[in-house]
This record gives structure tokens, C-alpha cells and sequence, in this order.
């Protein structure tokens, strides 16, 4: 955009007034549901220097009126790249893995065993451990996984942290919470010295990355046996997530697990056709049986 390297480089970080705050809020909200509260002012504040900083603009201002008219979407995108949060880690909350695989899996065998395929979603996947972790899983438990239909589909409305899950590579701090056995079995070495280790080919065919944003239409055409949407819901608010219930029941199959991240809980949820089933964990129902209010 607009200035001169210099500047640019030695530009202290913007102060962004009351109204572009708000203006950043509102289509941090309408683009991708995300609340933005005033407390996350100042993180929001370093992160907006920083990215005009990485595309040459010196005017807030002017950045804001160029995403309000931004026809094809890709300033939005990268902005919205900007505001979200992609904290995530290898078999993070580690008790819905143990879950996954003492409770659910056998049922999916089962039914895999039997010729059904059998779909797994991580929704808000950010940089890819969390699909990843799942693969590794299905791996260390089915030694002849490869004469069954399993897949799992990473999604994330951030396409530079889907950039980072397709690379697969990470740092050692971030390889630190993989179990050692899966370390020597999936991780092979990089000649890159910041990113010494990758995750192996058979972990990544399992995993397909896709961009979506859980606001708008869902192109998926088959349900899900397990979805897992964890640690995304909590920056949308009540309405946001409410409006999301309904959705995740229709894409999960026949008695389906919805996996929640460990702040993030369906208020009532025999209303929309779930049952909990451990921590954050719900199953589906069939919502013909739901008892309508009195
Ligand atoms: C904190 S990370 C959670 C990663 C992983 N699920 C975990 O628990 O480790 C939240 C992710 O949700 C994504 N996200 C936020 N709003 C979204 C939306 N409207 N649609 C899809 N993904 C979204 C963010 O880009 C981010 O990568």
C-alpha cells in the first residue's frame, strides 16, 4: 500500500481509535462470528501494526475503507487470518482421544470391518494437530487400517494457518506433546533446522485440508461419524453457537460424537438432539425422540 520501507519499519504500533475498533469488531463478527471484546484491544492493536506493517500500508484509515470495498475477498480473508487465534498442540485434552479410541472406535470398526466408511471432521483445525493427532491414533490402534475407509477432513477458515497444517512441519517445543512411541513411528527428519521434523506420509494421506467457514453453507454431502469442533465455538457468542447445534447434528450420522473444546458446553442439549456422553463429548439422537416442550 502506501509508504516508504523506512516508515514503515520504524513506526511505533498504531493506536487505533474507538471507531476502528468497533469497525474491526463488526467484521471480525459479520465475516467470521468472532466477539471481540475490548480487553483483546490491545493484542488486537499489535497484531493490526504488525500486518500493516507486512503489506506496506502506514493508514489505518485507508486500509479499512480498501476492506469495506474489497471485491474479491482476499484483504478480508488475510485480515480475518490476522484476528483469529490458532493456538493448538498434538493430542491436546488428551482425554477425548483415549475416549476416541476406548469408547467410540470400537464401533467404528465395527462398522468399517462390515464395509461402511467411516468420516471424522475436525472443525477449526488450525496448523493440523489436532487432524493429525486423530490420524496418528486410528494408525497406533489399526495395524490394517489400510484395508478400511477411514478419512478425516481438517477444515479452518484461516487459510495461512491451513498453509502451516499442509506443511505438517513443526517445532520441536510444538512435537514435545506427542506421545514418544508416535514420535518414532510418524515424525521423519527435515534439513530445516527451525522445523527439524515433519509428520509422515501415512499420517497425511489420512488428513484432507480444506478451507470453510462454519458461519456460511457446509458443502459436505455425506454425515460424520465423530466431529471434533473444539476450542472455536468459545469466540463466538450464545446465538452464534446456537445457531450451530442444529448444523452439527444433521452433519454427524446415526449416534455420532461431537467433541467440544474443554470451555464449551450445549446449554440444554436433549433440546437439539444430543446426549452428553463424557467431558464436553455429546452423542447424537434421534431428534424424533425428543420430548417437545410442555
Ligand atoms: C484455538 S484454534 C483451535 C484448534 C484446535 N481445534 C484445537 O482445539 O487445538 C481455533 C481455530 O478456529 C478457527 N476459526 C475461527 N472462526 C472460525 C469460523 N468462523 N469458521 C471456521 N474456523 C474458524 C480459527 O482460525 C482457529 O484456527
Amino acid at each position: 500500500m502506501n509508504a516508504t520501507p523506512q516508515s514503515i519499519a520504524t513506526r511505533p504500533a498504531a493506536t487505533i481509535s474507538d471507531a476502528q475498533f468497533k469497525t474491526l469488531s463488526e467484521i471480525a463478527f459479520s465475516e467470521a462470528g468472532l466477539m471481540i471484546s475490548d480487553s483483546k484491544r490491545q493484542m488486537i492493536q499489535s497484531r493490526i501494526t504488525r500486518h500493516l506493517r507486512d503489506i506496506r500500508c502506514d493508514d489505518l484509515e485507508h486500509y479499512l475503507r480498501e476492506i469495506q470495498s474489497d471485491k474479491d475477498g482476499n484483504l478480508t480473508r488475510d485480515l480475518i487470518s490476522v484476528l483469529t487465534t490458532n493456538v493448538s498442540s498434538f493430542f491436546r485434552e488428551r482425554h477425548h482421544f483415549d475416549m476416541l479410541r476406548d469408547d467410540v472406535l470400537p464401533g467404528l470398526v465395527k462398522r468399517a470391518r462390515s464395509g461402511h466408511k467411516i468420516r471424522i471432521w475436525s472443525a477449526g483445525c488450525s496448523s493440523g494437530q489436532e487432524p493429525y493427532s486423530i490420524a496418528m491414533l486410528l494408525l497406533n490402534c489399526l495395524p490394517d487400517i489400510q484395508n478400511l475407509d477411514f478419512k478425516i477432513l481438517g477444515t479452518d477458515i484461516d487459510r495461512k494457518i491451513l498453509d502451516r497444517a499442509h506443511r505438517a512441519s513443526y517445532s520441536p517445543d510444538e512435537m514435545a506433546s506427542l506421545p514418544s512411541d508416535m514420535s518414532r513411528k510418524y515424525l521423519i527428519s527435515t534439513q530445516d533446522p527451525k522445523a527439524p521434523y515433519e509428520i509422515s506420509g501415512v499420517v497425511r494421506n489420512m488428513v484432507t485440508l480444506r478451507p470453510l467457514n462454519l458461519l456460511r453453507p457446509w458443502p459436505m454431502k455425506s454425515t460424520f461419524d465423530a466431529i471434533f469442533c473444539r476450542n472455536v465455538l468459545i469466540y463466538f457468542d450464545a446465538e452464534t453457537q446456537n445457531d450451530l447445534w442444529p448444523r452439527f447434528h444433521a452433519a454427524l450420522g446415526d449416534q455420532g460424537t461431537l467433541f467440544l473444546g474443554h470451555s464449551e458446553r450445549i446449554q440444554s442439549p436433549e433440546k437439539v438432539g444430543f446426549s452428553p456422553c463424557g467431558v464436553t463429548t455429546y452423542t447424537k439422537q434421534n431428534l424424533g425422540k425428543v420430548r417437545p416442550e410442555p
